[in-house]
């Protein structure tokens, strides 16, 4: 994940609270790529 550090980091501390997030943004800014790698992330710790 290219140049998003702080915002994977601020979504796995979220998600992994139990805190929803929602993740906003121009077209094609890369909100679903975040998302997969949160998802991918997550399901990697079990
Ligand atoms: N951090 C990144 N660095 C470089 N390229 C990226 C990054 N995140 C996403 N991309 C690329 O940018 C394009 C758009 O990404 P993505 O589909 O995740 O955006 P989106 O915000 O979900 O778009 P849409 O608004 O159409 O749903 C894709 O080709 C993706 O591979
Ligand atoms: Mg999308």
């Amino acid at each position: 994940m290219f140049d998003r550090d702080e915002e994977l980091e601020l979504a796995l501390k979220c998600v992994r609270s139990g805190v929803w997030i929602a993740i906003l943004g121009l077209r094609m800014s890369g909100k679903t790529s975040l998302a997969k790698v949160v998802a991918n992330e997550l399901r990697r710790e079990g």
